[in-house]
């Protein structure tokens, strides 16, 4: 048994290092994309073993690592099965961690809803010799902060490739997405043509985000306020609603004054909660947390005034 958890316990180190060293090394594919059944054990062990043992780790640690080198005019908007996913972005800036952490949530609930507002499938029709799969331009169509609809906008590939996508040689909706918001200068996100940075701004990111992304009304929550069945409840309807945090300034476990993705919990099957942290990216942003430590690193959680989120269709 003694030897197991040893085993264990270097398999956990080993792991969430790689999830949170910075290395200024450029991302090859093979190195950022662990199959899907090494994704499998690295969260098997995370949960098997207790909190404390990893109380002294701090994760999320900004990642330096480069995105892939691009080298087309075009690209998927989504991967090659038209699926927007978590994976597929980062916040290469840290400070735009609330717009990915968010973005990452919606997709992790209901990719056709972040799909609702990617209008590919007319274009592809329009020009009827183009590759759906092979995108140089894409219309996105996003909610002002007053719940009103706005006209969609064109974003061309080459203005949006560089910042928010993991690699943008295979999915670009996150640069997309956020070149459509400094477009639209929304006053609630921007000042100045840039996002806002100011304490005051960060503190209710998480919340005006859902407006201009979903159209719905969203809840900041204080998890000090709420007790531990409603805060599990809450956590539990993760993958099916978007729900991101802001860490505290002064945290235990995960990274302070940083918004992160709740992707999945389940209490029935474990007390661990997966998150996303954006600013790490990709598949190494994907890591787990024992529920009452994560409670006490929270300052606000933000999720929708809605049990679940539909995706609502918008064109006819
Ligand atoms: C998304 O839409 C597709 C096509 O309509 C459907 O097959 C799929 O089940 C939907 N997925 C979700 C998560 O709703
Ligand atoms: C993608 O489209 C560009 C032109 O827009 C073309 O040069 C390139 O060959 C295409 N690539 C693929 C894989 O279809
Ligand atoms: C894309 O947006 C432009 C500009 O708002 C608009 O003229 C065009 O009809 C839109 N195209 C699609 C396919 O929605
Ligand atoms: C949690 O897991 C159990 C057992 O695998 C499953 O029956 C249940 O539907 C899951 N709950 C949610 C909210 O996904």
């Amino acid at each position: 048994m003694k030897y197991i958890f040893m085993i264990l316990h270097i398999l956990m180190g080993v792991n969430v290092k790689a999830a949170s060293t910075s290395t200024t090394t450029k991302l090859s594919t093979t190195m950022v994309q662990p199959s899907s059944k090494d994704e499998g054990l690295i969260l098997f062990f995370l949960r098997k073993v207790p909190s404390s043992t990893y109380k002294h780790w701090s994760i999320g640690a900004t990642s330096t690592i480069s995105p892939p080198e691009i080298t087309s005019n075009s690209a998927p908007i989504a991967g090659k099965n038209k699926i927007p996913t978590c994976d597929q972005l980062l916040a290469n800036n840290p400070e735009e961690d609330w717009l990915f952490a968010s973005l990452c949530s919606w997709s992790n609930s209901n990719y056709n809803g972040t799909l609702s507002s990617l209008d590919f499938s007319t274009i592809f029709e329009e020009n009827g010799n183009e590759n759906e799969l092979n995108l140089t331009s894409i219309n996105v169509t996003l909610y002002d902060g007053k719940f009103n609809l706005l006209d969609s906008i064109i974003l061309v590939y080459n203005g949006v490739k560089d910042n928010g996508n993991s690699n943008a040689n295979e999915a670009w909706w996150g640069g997309s997405i956020r070149n459509s918001l400094l477009y639209y200068k929304d006053s609630n996100l921007i000042f100045n043509e840039n996002f806002k940075k100011d304490e005051i701004f960060r503190e209710w990111a998480g919340y005006y985000i859902l407006i201009n992304l979903l159209g719905i009304n969203p809840i900041r929550e204080n998890p000090s306020q709420i007790n531990d069945l409603l805060w599990e409840m809450y956590l539990d309807k993760s993958s099916f609603t978007p729900i991101t945090i802001l860490s505290k300034k002064q945290t235990s476990f995960i990274n302070s004054n940083r918004y992160f993705s709740i992707i999945n919990f389940n209490k029935t099957n474990s007390n661990y909660v997966e998150l996303w942290d954006p600013t790490a990216g990709g598949n190494l942003g994907f890591f787990t947390i024992n529920i009452e430590d994560l409670k006490n690193d929270v300052k606000w959680l933000f999720h929708l005034d809605w049990p679940r989120y539909y995706a609502i269709p918008r064109k006819v």
